[in-house]
């Protein structure tokens, strides 16, 4: 999975600039479609399978957007000032290094502070294309920039941007691809928006109409020095979710998540998140509303340059998601 991993994590998608990502993902799963198609907010919709007795409709969602930032202004010496796309922190930002849509690089720097361990807020930093006046800069206001990190392997464990959601994405891509049967009528959906609110899949779950909703996506850890007190660490399993500031899953799904994976043998760990939300927020309340929860994957320093997951976690997600898929679905 490591070199799909790599292609996903490094593509270009802030929130709204999904299409890079998008034509990645239609290439990996066409052959495996039964049908697919792109919505008008630009969700890339994937079926596979029919309805059946004794199977559901099921909507899978795994966010194609990432962070970033767009240009509100750009000053005489050609210095740009910026805004967030979704949920940046300043302290992850100075020094590192953003890229536009046209391959553009820019340094992000800041205004010089009283005090050296002073934060910087993002209304005293500017980004830094090298250029030298507004009339040569060469990107405009409205132009958008992800984060720049390459994606590095450690062996256990993978470090790149934009993990959140891409490692939800290539999860999916790699259960869809390793499915050999299903009683259900699934719907793979690659999303749009997440990170600014939930969008994407806010109308797609309405377009779908499903009877339940699975999103894939990073969840929080408590394993690193001084970190949260949570019990989620890399390495232990996917996380079956409870609870999030969103979402309250409906204790017959965790409860299919877990003795799933009990029965297959894929280790897993119980995850309540105090903070964050994700796209099984926006399938629960979908019209009148699709019981839904998150398979996590357990990831440090979420929404920073250098997100980490540990690649058996991945591959037991993936073997979870099969599991899950393949069988028909008794909720008691
Ligand atoms: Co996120
Ligand atoms: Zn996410």
């Amino acid at each position: 999975m490591k070199p799909l991993i790599k292609k996903l994590v490094e593509a270009y998608g802030p929130s709204g600039y999904e299409s890079q990502v998008r034509d990645l993902v239609r290439l990996e799963v066409e052959a495996y479609a039964d049908e697919i198609r792109v919505d008008a907010l630009g969700n890339l919709i994937v079926r596979k399978g029919n309805p059946s007795p004794e199977g559901k409709t099921i909507m899978l969602a795994g966010h194609m957007d990432e962070l970033g930032v767009m240009v509100t202004h750009v000053d005489e010496k050609g210095f740009l000032r910026f805004t967030t796309i979704g949920g940046v922190y300043p302290q992850n930002c100075l020094g590192g290094r953003v890229r536009f849509i046209q391959g553009i690089e820019g340094v992000i720097g800041a205004e010089q502070l009283e005090g050296r361990d002073k934060l910087a807020t993002f209304d005293k930093m500017y980004i830094d294309v090298g250029a030298t006046s507004r009339e040569t800069c060469p990107v405009k206001v409205g132009d958008v920039a992800a984060f720049d990190r390459p994606f590095v392997d450690l062996g256990e464990r993978l470090v790149s941007k934009a993990m959140d959601d891409r490692i939800g994405v290539a999860v999916m891509v790699s259960a869809l691809q390793q499915l050999k049967s299903t009683p259900h009528q699934l719907y793979f959906v690659f999303t749009v928006q997440e990170e600014v609110g939930l969008r994407g899949a806010t109308t797609a779950a309405f377009g779908v109409n499903p009877d339940l909703g699975v999103a894939v996506d990073v969840t929080l850890v408590g394993d690193t020095p001084k970190g949260i007190k949570m019990d989620v660490a890399l390495g232990k399993g996917p996380a079956v979710k409870v609870r999030d500031d969103y979402l309250i899953v409906d204790p017959r799904l965790v409860d299919w998540m877990a003795s799933t994976a009990a029965k297959a043998n894929i280790p897993y760990q119980y995850e309540v998140l105090v903070g964050g939300g994700t796209d099984a927020a926006a399938i629960n309340l979908t019209r009148a509303g699709a019981p839904s929860t998150c398979l996590s994957i357990p990831t440090r320093y979420i929404h920073s340059p250098s997100e980490m997951v540990d690649y058996n976690d991945v591959q037991n997600a993936v073997r979870l998601l099969v599991e899950l898929l393949s069988n028909p679905v008794q909720l008691k």
